[in-house]
């Protein structure tokens, strides 16, 4: 499996990191390829926690050479404590190497993250306040800054005042805030130029160059298919394309060169911040959800929302992403209940929908059609092999690898590197 892509299948926080850091021993590159400090990455190894929001997962196993590629956007002061966080705790960041055509979350990007949803009210987004929108609008509007542009001051400077010469009318006539200066920002960002110096590179090269090699490349998506800003809940998502498309974009490397697609999905479904979310619970079957999957986000701490597994969302992931693989994780979490609802397709304005509904209302609409399955009692976090959980939870992950249109090849049952059942006995009886 040279070339892989790992991707949310939901709303985020689905256990990529963890599905990462379990695959991080079999690959010799991760690959971050969209989005910014605004994922929140929990990986546990041993009784250790690491919470990872801008460098790949796979910076915690030795060998992997973690890489930040174009498509992402970069906080460096966020950057430089994320990594001398790792350094403290003993983890060697050294080999990471950083795509020069990456964007960077210039200051002022933050204030206007924060003015804007403040403005917004409340049609507000919900964001994670770290300047990821502004970021990927002056990208696109082709007002951004590049690491790469951290080496010519001349370049920075003009590029910092072509982006100020609006961004300062808006701030001052607009929000009320006082002007930015060129020289504040181009300080700021060139205190780190000389530390991130050895680590930019054309990483499309790099890359391409260890597939030329045979080498392991894993691309981690951050956020997931529903926050994509194509495929997902738009105008609720972020402002990347976290679905497996964005691997290519993001990196460089051709989609040709891709060999499988894993999706990771929670056995239940949480979203962060605004929008609709058909299968969402306000009861205490929610709050259970919340308390025992301990649902909070790694990155700005709020609860997230709580509700049973919506096989229409996975569907369209298995679809838009051209999954090959589901990761199923947190199965642990419904141990317990005496019966588990899986939405299988929603009712909108007394019609029965099948796919996911992409006018925004219509999802808004949407109600859940529930199918009813028995729920298991029995601990499972020391289950490794498929065989070894309960019945009722084997026909659990049966049926939603059926509604969900997809194989699901691993299973989580803990927070831990070793808390995973491969699903030999699955994949085994499809002859694999
Ligand atoms: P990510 O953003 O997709 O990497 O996910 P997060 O790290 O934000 O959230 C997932 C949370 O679930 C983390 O706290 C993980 O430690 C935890 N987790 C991952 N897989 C499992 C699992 O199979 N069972 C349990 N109980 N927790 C898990
Ligand atoms: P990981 O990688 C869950 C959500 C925010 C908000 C919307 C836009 O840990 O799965 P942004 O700051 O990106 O402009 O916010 O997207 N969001 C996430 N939700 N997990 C994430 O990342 C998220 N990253 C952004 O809550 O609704
Ligand atoms: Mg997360």
């Amino acid at each position: 499996m040279p070339a892989v892509v790992l991707v949310g299948a939901q709303w985020g926080d689905e256990g990529k990191g963890k599905a990462t850091d379990v695959l991080g021993s079999r690959v010799d590159y991760v690959v971050k390829f969209n989005g910014g400090n605004n994922a929140g990455h929990t990986v546990v190894i041993g009784d250790q926690k690491f919470a990872l929001h801008l460098l790949p997962s796979g910076i915690l196993t030795p060998g992997v050479t973690p890489v930040i590629g174009n498509g992402v956007v970069i906080d460096l002061n966020v950057l430089f404590q994320e990594i001398d966080g790792l350094i403290e705790r003993g983890v060697d960041p050294s080999a990471l190497l950083v795509s020069s055509a990456a964007h960077i979350i210039a200051p002022y990007a933050r204030t206007l993250d924060n003015v804007t949803e403040r403005f917004l009210g409340k049609r507000k987004i919900g964001t994670t306040g770290r300047g990821i929108g502004p970021a990927y609008a002056d990208k696109i509007n082709r007002v951004g800054l590049r690491i790469g542009d951290l080496y010519n001051e001349q370049l920075l400077h003009d590029k910092i005042e072509g982006a100020l010469e609006q961004k300062n009318h808006l701030l001052v006539k607009v929000y009320n805030r006082r002007a930015i200066t060129v020289d504040e920002v181009a300080d700021e960002l060139l205190g780190y130029r000389d530390r991130l110096a050895p680590m930019v590179t054309d990483t499309s090269l790099v890359l391409n160059q260890a597939l030329d090699r045979g080498e392991t490349v894993l691309f981690e998506g951050g956020q997931a298919t529903m926050l994509d800003v194509d495929h997902g809940t738009y105008p609720f998502v972020t402002s990347s394309n976290a679905t497996a498309g964005g691997a290519c974009t993001g990196s460089g490397v051709g989609p040709a060169r891709i060999d499988s697609v894993i999706g990771v999905a929670k056995a239940y479904t949480t979203r962060v911040g605004e929008g609709p979310m058909p299968t969402e619970l306000f009861d205490e079957f929610g709050e259970h959800l919340r308390d025992v999957g301990h649902e909070f986000g790694t990155t700005t701490g709020r609860p997230r929302r709580c509700g049973w597994y919506d096989a229409v969302v996975t569907r369209f992931a298995t679809r838009v992403n051209g999954l090959t693989d589901i990761v199923l994780t947190k199965l642990d979490v419904l141990t317990g209940l005496e019966e588990i609802p899986v939405c299988v397709a929603y009712d909108v304005n007394g019609v029965r929908h099948q796919e996911l509904p992409i006018d925004q209302a219509d999802f808004a609409a949407a109600t859940p059609v529930y199918e009813y399955l028995p729920g298991w009692s029995e601990d499972i976090t020391g289950a490794r092999e498929f065989s070894d959980l309960p019945q009722t939870a084997q026909d659990y992950v049966m049926a939603l690898e059926k509604v969900s249109n997809c194989r699901i090849s691993a299973i989580g049952v803990g927070p831990g590197r070793e808390e995973i059942v491969v699903n030999h006995d699955l994949l085994h009886a499809r002859g694999e």
